[in-house]
């Protein structure tokens, strides 16, 4: 019985994909049809396509602007990231989440769209509701383990229900005093990189239970920025060596890999010893060679706010977004550090300058397309 259905489900399935479908038959000669001319193999609208799945958009207030609707009914945005402003009125969210999906699922990607947030736990939380407790909180606690597992499920049951499917949290930074930029809002388990480990593996793997995405960052790490260095402001250096970058920063994210976390958030930060040259999201030392190279990492990578002051100095959000995508981030985070400057124009910038990146061959198309094969995977992995 459940053969024959499947049968009959596999020839439906083939009939539609044969000739339900209108998508016309390819054109050879475009130019002479008047059409815009191709360039290479890629159309402006494909390129469009193509880039729109690296860019995740913002917008102010309770209600998604006409615009955005309209760039995820064509599948020009990858995911929406949601701030205080958006998530106040729950009724207002739970409208706009279910127009949101709905444009997703009328666009030609078809799958869902990716809804972040920041619910890290402690005085980092967009949404009320778990986790009450910080990451400083849970790491001095000798009943920590389980408060880090509890803190993972706890944010997936608040996420789930405002319709949100991807945490940017756990933040694995290990602070090295006490007030520095991380530990000032206790956002870090502890100064020991195997209590991080741990703890962050808990999180990650209780959250992810559930299907809600998580986040780890801010690779290679923020835990030694003082509190001046913040990368939403100002460019910040982080000057730590190698050594400890890797015994140190890096380690957590070892067990955050084994533990199968979904995305990796890269900072904003330089870091002399891996990539003198270029903030580590920019960097395709930093992404390329030590995220994806040493750390075996596979999943995918999302940037922080590409309007973030520690990009000064790299051109607009165009230029960065084009940057951004040549050093393998795979998601573009088109928003600002403040939440009330948000605008779906940020993303439609950076959708652009990708584009004619690509039409202009200044952005390797294979690289980008593998880019955007891990973003649909991760799209069509959570729960809408
Ligand atoms: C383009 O990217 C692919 C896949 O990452 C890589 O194999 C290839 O060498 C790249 N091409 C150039 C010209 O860099």
């Amino acid at each position: 019985m459940a053969a024959l259905v499947g049968g009959l489900l596999l020839a439906l399935a083939a009939a539609v994909a044969s000739g339900g479908e209108t998508r016309p038959a390819p054109v050879r000669n475009r130019a002479s049809m008047g059409e815009a001319p191709r360039v290479g193999s890629l159309t402006p609208a494909a390129a469009l396509a193509i880039a729109g799945q690296h860019v995740i958009d913002a917008y102010a207030g309770p209600n998604p602007p006409p615009s955005l609707i309209a760039a995820i009914r064509a599948g020009q945005t990858a995911g929406v990231i949601l701030f205080s402003p958006n998530v106040a009125d729950p009724a207002a969210l739970h409208r706009a989440v279910a127009e949101m999906q709905a444009a997703a699922a009328a666009s030609p990607e078809h799958r869902p769209l990716l809804i972040l947030t920041d619910q890290e736990g402690g005085l980092v939380r967009r949404l009320p509701g778990a986790p009450a407790l910080s990451e400083q909180a849970i790491g001095v606690r000798p009943d920590r383990l389980a408060l880090a597992a509890q803190a993972g499920a706890g944010a997936a049951a608040t996420l789930r229900r405002a319709g949100v499917n991807v945490n940017l949290a756990p933040v694995l930074d290990v602070y090295r005093s006490p007030g520095n930029f991380i530990d000032q809002y206790g956002r870090s388990y502890s100064q020991n990189p195997a209590v991080v480990s741990r703890l962050g593996a808990q999180f990650i793997h209780a959250q992810q239970a559930d299907r809600i995405a998580a986040t780890a960052k801010h690779f290679p790490g923020l835990g030694s920025a003082t509190r001046a260095q913040d990368t939403d402001t100002v460019p910040v250096r982080v000057d730590v060596p190698l050594s400890e970058l890797r015994t140190v920063d890096e380690a957590p994210y070892v067990a955050a890999i084994r533990a199968g976390v979904r995305l990796v958030m890269v900072s904003w930060a330089v870091y002399p010893a891996l990539d003198p040259a270029r903030p580590a999201g920019l960097s395709s030392r930093v992404i390329g060679g030590e995220l994806r190279g040493r750390l075996h990492f596979r999943g995918v990578t999302i940037t922080d706010a590409i309007e973030a002051g520690a990009l000064r100095g790299y051109g607009g959000v165009g230029a960065r977004s084009v940057l951004a995508t040549a050093a393998g981030a795979d998601l573009i985070l088109a928003c600002a550090p403040t939440p009330s400057a948000n605008t779906p124009a940020i993303g439609h910038t950076a959708v652009s300058a990708i584009a004619a990146a690509l039409l202009e061959h200044h952005l390797n198309l294979t690289a980008v397309e593998a880019s955007g094969a891990r973003v649909s995977a991760l799209r069509a992995w959570i729960r809408p």
